[in-house]
């Protein structure tokens, strides 16, 4: 295990994952839609917001233990699903949901992950986690995906709403992103500087989408696989498609990607158990509102009817604290978990949420709340939010 005792903050792990990981996974990371001005706005808007502070109250006995969707949670963070996770370092979602596993948090599986939902049951011991859901224009490989996630025991699913179609992100594009990268030159060239993801790679045989190769009809290699991709979002996507999932489903059910109260009202009224108040990181509508700008009318609106989430552009525990405090009774984390990765897999993970955690602690007692159940708008300086 590395000692990673001087890496103390989320920045630290970025750094470290750029030097780690290829340009092009890096890149697929840390990157927005078009212009990136809501990907820069999801964090920048948090720093907007103040903390009271508050002095001579007792801070002794402290906890961060919340629930989300009546699950027991270290901490109100989940990692969010990302795609090609396992790009960022081999076996990459295998070692994100071994690490959430022994944090007490819950961990997402992408649909577009590169290790199976078999492969996470496989290797985590059986442990529940939660599987994000892409609706596909292929209706029965969905039905097989919901019976496959059934027998990996997932306990919650959730839906994403806001890739219809997918925003434009001019690095992917000028990368030519594809998974595995293509032996191109530019490739050759940047991979001879990356030698333990190499390394790493070389010992895995998950290199490329776990969940469709070999399950969707005629996806036999990589060029029929990246043109059945494409073309599979399902433009057509609507509130009845959430009611199919819903009934063929079961369990319990995540919406993901609401950013307006109109969406949240209809969201709340499907009878999902929790919505999401997310644009993606950034990543699809340019030009959207940060999440943190956009959760507090949602929460205002649905919050007594749907447990009210979000996540985009989190970073530190400080973060964690202030969506509390608007609304949010739990929140995930995209790209924090993803530097903890690239920079040091498993322990780069377990790394990233103990900062997260730390942060979250102590802010909290500064702010003169123990337990983070009690935490609401009270703790932030009117007319910063
Ligand atoms: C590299 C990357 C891949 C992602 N892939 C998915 C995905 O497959 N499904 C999904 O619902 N959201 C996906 N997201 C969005 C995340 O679930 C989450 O909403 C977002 O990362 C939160 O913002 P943050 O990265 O600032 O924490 C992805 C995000 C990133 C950064």
């Amino acid at each position: 295990m590395p000692d990673l005792s001087r890496i103390t903050c989320i920045e630290d792990l970025r750094v470290i994952a750029q030097r780690r990981v290829p340009k092009m996974f890096y890149d697929y990371a840390d990157s927005g839609s078009w212009t990136e001005g809501t990907y820069r706005a999801n964090e920048s808007d948090f720093q907007k917001i103040k903390l009271r502070q508050r002095v001579a109250v007792d801070m002794e006995g402290r906890s961060t233990k919340s629930t989300m969707i009546g699950q027991e949670v270290t901490m109100p963070v989940a990692i969010a699903p990302t795609g090609l996770t396992g790009m960022q370092h081999a076996d990459g979602e295998i070692l994100g949901a071994r690490a959430a596993k022994a944090f007490g948090i819950p961990f997402t599986l992408s649909t577009m992950s590169i290790c199976s939902l078999e492969d996470i049951a496989e290797h985590t011991g059986g442990h529940p986690f939660w599987f994000q859901l892409y609706v596909m224009r292929d209706r029965d490989f969905i039905e097989r995906l919901i019976e496959r996630a059934r027998a990996a025991n997932v306990s919650a699913l959730q839906l994403t709403l806001d890739l219809q179609i997918l925003g434009q992100r001019h690095k992917d594009i000028k990368n030519g992103l594809t998974a595995p990268p293509k032996p191109t030159l530019t490739n050759l060239m940047d991979l001879a500087t990356k030698p333990r993801w190499c390394m790493g790679m070389l010992g895995t045989k998950r290199r490329t989408f776990g969940n469709i190769a070999g399950h969707a009809k005629g996806v036999k290699d990589l060029s029929s696989l990246s043109s059945w991709t494409a073309e599979q979002f399902d433009p057509t996507l609507s509130w009845a498609d959430v009611e199919w999932i819903k009934k063929l489903w079961g369990g319990k059910l995540i919406l993901k990607g609401v950013m307006d109260v109109e969406d949240a009202r209809l969201a709340a009224a499907s009878g999902a158990d929790a919505l999401i108040v997310s644009n993606h990181g950034g990543r699809q509508l340019d030009g959207a509102p940060s999440s943190i700008e956009a959760l507090p009318a949602i929460a205002e609106a649905v919050g007594t009817e749907i447990e009210v989430w979000m996540d985009g552009g989190i970073r530190s525990g400080q973060d964690v604290l202030k969506a509390r405090a608007l609304g949010a009774r739990g929140t995930l984390i995209g790209r924090s978990f993803l530097y903890g990765l690239g920079a040091f897999g498993e322990a780069g993970v377990t790394r990233a949420l103990q900062i997260i955690q730390r942060e979250l602690d102590l802010t909290m007692a500064f702010c003169g709340r123990t337990q983070i159940d009690e935490v609401d708008s009270s703790i932030l300086l009117p007319g910063t939010f």
